[in-house]
């Protein structure tokens, strides 16, 4: 079963975008062929360029390599890489009607925030479908926001194929439904946007500092406490099980300590949590041009699905002449 994702570089990346999303990628890689992607051109589309996105496209890559994208058991590529996407855009947007792209909603979210209004912010969607269809996954793992893009995708590839036959598979999209939405030090859901994320990788100090500002009920230190909807447990639990996670439980109910003392506790778990990440980031830190390699035959393994791909497109469009 071929599964692919796209993730735009964006930042440095928090324990929402680890729970929520890149732990299911790197579990689906024991049982799928994953194909995975960091999606440059998209991430343009939102005014990132330059120095930065460069710098950002490296970041991500090096992110992911640290936490379990393993580049012998998937397909892992920057998009740019395989200029085919971009061709096939273009095919795919004269099966796209105005109406399609009309619809979507995350053109009007992201200009209500205040993002420029591009032709490439409008057109978002038909890369996405050339992202998805030049590569014949069935599954696309996606976030509720991303479901009208798959069904966009869908509809393009039906469009084509009713004109040129079965040519481009109908992907299927996949929510994640049981996925927690991992809350923020705020209490809202933890989002680069609402500037209340505990990072993954940065340093001890710094990372206690953003734990110790984690919003907390004012409650005595002696009185027993509710874990449930205490933000800290809530993070905390991503980290444990079992008998850890029963004696912090226990912590709580029992009384005799502070919220102070279970963000120190989370802190620490985190900490440990992640360690093993960290030295191999810190190793591909100080190894870029490894990350640039794995990228380089990375991009190799996908372009030699998406060249036979685009040729038989080529030909059924007459763009092969
Ligand atoms: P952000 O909101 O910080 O900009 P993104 O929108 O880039 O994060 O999200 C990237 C991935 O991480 C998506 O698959 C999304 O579903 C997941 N994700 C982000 N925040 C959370 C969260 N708080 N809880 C669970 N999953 C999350
Ligand atoms: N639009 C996705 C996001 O913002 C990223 C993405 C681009 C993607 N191309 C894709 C996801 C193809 C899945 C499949 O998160």
């Amino acid at each position: 079963m071929r599964v692919l994702t796209g993730i735009q570089p964006s930042g440095d990346l928090h324990i929402g975008n680890y729970f929520g999303s890149i732990k299911q990628m790197v579990d689906a890689q024991k049982d799928s062929d994953t194909f995975a992607f960091i999606a440059n051109y998209h991430a343009m589309s939102s005014g990132n360029g330059g120095e930065k996105l460069a710098n950002l496209t490296m970041q991500t890559a090096t992110d992911f390599l640290s936490l379990g994208i393993d580049s012998e058991k998937s397909t892992f590529w920057v998009q740019s890489d395989v200029k085919e996407v971009l061709e096939l855009y273009w095919i795919l947007s004269t099966f796209t009607p105005m109406g399609l792209l009309e619809r979507a909603h995350s053109y009007k979210d992201k200009t209500a925030k205040g993002i420029p209004a591009s032709h490439s912010l409008f057109s978002y969607p038909v890369l996405m479908a050339a992202d998805i269809l030049l590569y014949s996954p069935e599954i696309i793992p996606v976030g509720k926001d991303q479901i009208q893009h798959v069904e966009i995708a869908r509809d393009i590839a039906t469009k084509f194929n009713n004109e040129y036959g079965d040519i481009l598979t109908i992907p299927e999209f996949q929510v994640q439904e049981d996925v927690q939405t991992v809350p923020g030090t705020d209490g809202q859901k933890m989002s680069k946007s609402y500037k209340n994320t505990v990072n993954i990788f940065g340093e001890e100090k710094k990372q206690l500092k953003t734990i110790k500002k984690i919003v907390t009920e004012n409650v005595a230190m002696e009185e027993p406490k509710e874990f449930a909807t205490c933000n800290v447990y809530n993070m905390a639990k991503l980290f444990l099980e079992g008998e850890n996670l029963k004696a912090l439980e226990q912590r709580y109910t029992q009384g005799g300590e502070g919220h102070g003392h279970f963000k120190v506790y989370l802190g620490e778990v985190m900490w440990d949590y992640f360690k093993e990440y960290r030295e191999k980031r810190d190793y591909y830190m100080s190894n870029q041009n490894e990350v640039r390699e794995i990228l380089k035959a990375g991009a190799l393994k996908a372009s030699a699905v998406a060249q036979p791909m685009m040729e038989k497109i080529r030909m059924a469009t007459g763009i092969k002449y």
